[in-house]
């Protein structure tokens, strides 16, 4: 796909975004220091994106720069999510999204399909509604709103997003409104309404916790191939899966042989993967900067040289591009760990754990995702 000379910005007039046409170019098509992270991925015969808002793509001219420049796919951090679409039952307010969809298709990027059922983002109404009347014709409107909307212009769909929970049933699903409603099966019958609307799309199961070598990642990596089994030997319309990949410093061992034969496991069912959220999630904060850079590039390196070396493999995204809008925030708890460090209004800035930092410079960890691109390119 040649995006970049082309690429310029657009958005759909009915969002009211008074912003001018010109200038708004990336320093596109680039060569050699200035390749950009879609660049070096297309080459590698993979692909890089990120999860963005359109808000800020509006708002925000050195973010928007850098998304048009670095990115092929782009992933809505929430406009599709069902309680965003329909707060109001029966009134989906798709204006954002449409607005999300121009822009891409303005500047020839791709858009993820994010995400259809999750537990997280069920509207206040549905989630009494399904429990009560048992009725899956909510989801399917759902479906039908924002699927039939965009049809063929998004290839890849989050059917359903984080099943997985360890601890209370033998199945290892998450007991969610959808499970309680509709018992285990919730998941083959949402890939097969999602299969009617997008024949030809890439049908996901997106999940988390899938990467270190610890007890409780250990648990949802098999509850999670468990689950892909039964659904495969179901005959359930499921094409690929998505490793969300929120790494986070204050977690380990992780182990190369465990998350790699992990991804094997999931090729060998025929089965793509795509690493959908990369970012992480610091621990040190006193350190200075440049270390805490370092430290993150360097998890993202053995996690990606992992990645990369599994041919199912087919991209990345990140969860965010830049540290100006990480959804990682540094909370209480962390402040909490170093008691004294940081006087009253002083602190340690930003979580640093995406490809950019808040002033749009990038960082080492982008270095190593563009590096990992560039030593293992799909044959
Ligand atoms: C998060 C967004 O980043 C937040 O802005 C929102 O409030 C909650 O959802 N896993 C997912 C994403 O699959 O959809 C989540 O996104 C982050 C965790």
């Amino acid at each position: 796909m040649s995006h970049e000379p082309t690429r310029r910005a657009c958005l759909s007039a009915t969002a009211g975004f008074l912003l001018a046409a010109t200038g708004w170019g990336a320093k596109a098509g680039a060569q050699g220091a200035d390749a950009s992270l879609a660049r070096v991925a297309a080459e590698a015969g993979r692909y890089y994106g990120s999860a963005v808002r359109i808000d800020r793509i509006a708002a925000d001219d050195q973010y928007r720069e850098a998304i048009l420049r670095e990115c092929a796919y782009l992933t809505p951090e929430s406009e599709m999510k069902w309680d965003a679409v329909e707060r109001i039952r029966g009134e989906p307010a798709l204006a954002p999204i449409d607005d999300l969809m121009s822009f891409a298709r303005a500047n020839e990027m791709k858009v993820r399909g994010h995400t259809l059922l999750w537990h997280r983002s069920v509207p206040d109404w549905a989630g009494d509604f399904l429990l009560e009347r048992k009725d899956w014709s909510p989801i399917r409107n759902y479906f039908s709103d924002v699927i039939s909307r965009y049809g063929d212009a998004i290839e890849q769909w989050d059917v359903v997003n984080e099943p997985i929970d360890t601890g209370h049933r033998m199945d290892g699903l998450r007991e969610n409104v959808f499970l309680r409603a509709f018992g285990p099966d919730y998941i083959r019958r949402a890939l097969e309404d999602a299969r009617m609307l997008a024949p030809r799309a890439s049908l996901m199961i997106n999940e988390y916790g899938l990467d270190y070598d610890i007890p409780v990642e250990q648990d949802r990596r098999y509850l999670f191939l468990k689950l892909l089994e039964r659904l495969r030997s179901a005959g359930a319309p499921l094409d690929a899966v998505g490793v969300q990949g929120h790494l986070d410093l204050a977690k380990g061992p992780f182990s190369p042989k465990v998350f790699g034969d992990f991804l094997q496991e999931i090729a060998n069912l025929g089965l793509e993967i795509i690493i959908t959220e990369l970012d992480v999630k610091e621990y040190d904060y006193r350190a200075p900067p440049e270390e805490r850079d370092r430290r993150v590039a360097e998890e993202v390196k053995r996690y990606l040289d992992v990645a990369f070396a599994q041919p199912a493999v087919k991209g990345l995204t990140s969860w965010g591009l830049s540290d100006r809008y990480s959804w990682l925030e540094i909370t209480a708890e962390d402040y909490a760990r170093y008691p004294g460090v940081w006087k009253q209004g002083d602190g340690p800035g930003v979580n640093r754990g995406l490809p950019l930092d808040a002033s749009m410079r990038r960082k080492p960890m982008y270095r190593a995702i563009e590096a990992a691109f560039r030593r293992q390119p799909l044959g």
